[in-house]
């Protein structure tokens, strides 16, 4: 299976899942798109030897559709059978996502389906959680909506800032995501979970 993944950082998502494309892993990595020009991780997808490509959302003030359609058109070019969002952090149109509806993953950074959208561990801590942590899932029109396909769960801890429990998290995202991954692109819908919270 052919594999897009879409960035607007650092990637540490992206490298994690393009580390576990090799061998027999059922999916390889054939483009990593970023709507910011300036993300770290197009760097390092193009020292990993993967295709880039930029579609700059600045260049698209009020014009959602606009920036769309040049993400769909290098998606169309790079021919992949799934897309990661991984670290993307544009929202998508339900028109645009019915176009990969079921071929589309995102990881979020909490238990879904608490906390969708921003601000997910500050959320926690204040909602006095005594676990939070990480969800795959298919993407759809509704934000961090669609079908869980795998979560990974840890501990939170007296004292922790936003901060710690990001940090705590984002390895269990490296891990979650590969894994679910290797399920989906082989057909495999069973649930990843991991950690023990
Ligand atoms: C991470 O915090 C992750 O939870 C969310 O985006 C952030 C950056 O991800 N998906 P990455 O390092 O750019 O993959």
């Amino acid at each position: 299976k052919r594999v897009a993944i879409l960035i607007s950082g650092g990637g540490s998502n992206m490298v994690a899942l393009a580390r576990a494309m090799t061998d027999d892993y059922p999916a390889r990595p054939c483009l990593v798109l970023s709507n910011r020009p300036d993300a770290g991780g197009l760097d390092t997808a193009r020292d990993m030897g993967i295709a880039t490509a930029v579609v700059d959302h600045r260049n698209f003030k009020n014009d959602r559709h606009g920036f769309e359609l040049e993400v769909q058109k290098a998606l169309e070019a790079a021919k992949p059978d799934i897309i990661c969002l991984a670290g993307f952090m544009r929202i998508l149109t339900p028109e645009f996502t019915a176009g990969w509806a079921g071929k589309m993953l995102n990881i979020h950074p909490s238990l879904l389906p608490k906390y969708k959208g921003l601000h997910t561990h500050a959320r926690a801590l204040e909602a006095g959680d005594a676990q939070h942590g990480c969800s795959v899932h298919e993407v759809t029109g509704e934000l961090d909506g669609g079908r869980v396909l795998g979560q990974a769960r840890v501990p939170v801890l007296a004292g922790d800032t936003p901060d710690d429990l990001a940090a705590r998290v984002l390895p269990f995202e490296h891990q979650l995501y590969p894994a679910v991954l290797k399920r989906f692109a082989s057909g495999d819908a069973t649930p990843v979970m991991l950690g023990g919270g």
